[in-house]
């Protein structure tokens, strides 16, 4: 049994927006995370961070959630800032159950239990955000998110995963910062941080929580084990 998570897999099994694009880096990557999910067992839970598919709605996503739903294990899907197809949790529930696909779910607005830990997680915030209209309200809704998140773990520790870093070189967003330090929360991964920008990545420890990058580029499309 283990937790793994990656984020920013990018999938474009049917929307034709292929990552290649963006150089070696990418070079033939569908089959890359292929090779790498085959560690997955059906004890196992995955957690994706964000930008899993190029999908502009369900239907276009549909070949992106069957190639995850073909390896054992629970994948817990976060939203990220490219995932168009998101909906709300119940029609997304009813999607899934309509189209057969049993082993995806997502974070949001709640938390899952793995062993002792709960799993939370939400998008986040990110410095490009603070660019447009009605940033404030924007935040204050991401964080509402995020502490609704953390709440329903109950006061176990807690793992949480965001899409957008909290803190990046040259930025951190406090509001997000504070929900991760007042719940204790022990280790947050997040993504969204691509090719150049990955150097500007923040890792390691500060206060109580270790912070680290898994966006897929990062880890060479391998997922990161989180715990045992
Ligand atoms: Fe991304
Ligand atoms: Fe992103």
């Amino acid at each position: 049994m283990a937790l793994y998570a990656i984020g920013d897999l990018h999938l474009s099994l049917t929307a034709n927006k292929s990552m290649e694009v963006f150089g070696p880096v990418w070079e033939n990557y569908h089959a890359r995370i292929e090779e790498a999910l085959g560690v997955l067992t059906e004890k196992d839970t995955l957690v994706l961070a964000g930008d899993t598919s190029w999908g502009i709605d369900l239907t276009e996503a549909e070949a992106d959630f069957r190639f995850l739903d073909r390896f054992p294990g629970r994948k817990l899907l976060v939203k990220g800032n490219h995932d168009y197809w998101w909906v709300t949790a119940a029609k997304l529930h009813r999607f899934f159950e309509e189209k057969g696909i049993r082993t995806l779910d997502i974070l949001h607005n709640n938390c899952a239990l793995y062993g002792d830990w709960a799993i939370c997680g939400t998008r986040g915030w990110f410095l490009e955000e603070d660019q447009k209209p009605h940033n404030a309200k924007v935040l204050n809704r991401e964080v509402m998110r995020l502490e609704t998140s953390l709440q329903a773990a109950g006061g176990r520790p807690i793992l949480c995963f965001l899409h957008y870093p909290p803190l990046y070189q040259g930025y951190e967003c406090p509001e997000i910062l504070a929900m991760l330090e007042k719940y204790h929360v022990r280790a947050c991964c997040y993504g969204h941080l691509h090719g150049p920008t990955i150097k500007r990545r923040m890792e390691g420890r500060r206060g109580e929580t270790d912070f680290s990058l898994i966006s897929a580029d990062y880890l060479g499309f391998v997922p990161k084990k989180i715990c045992d």
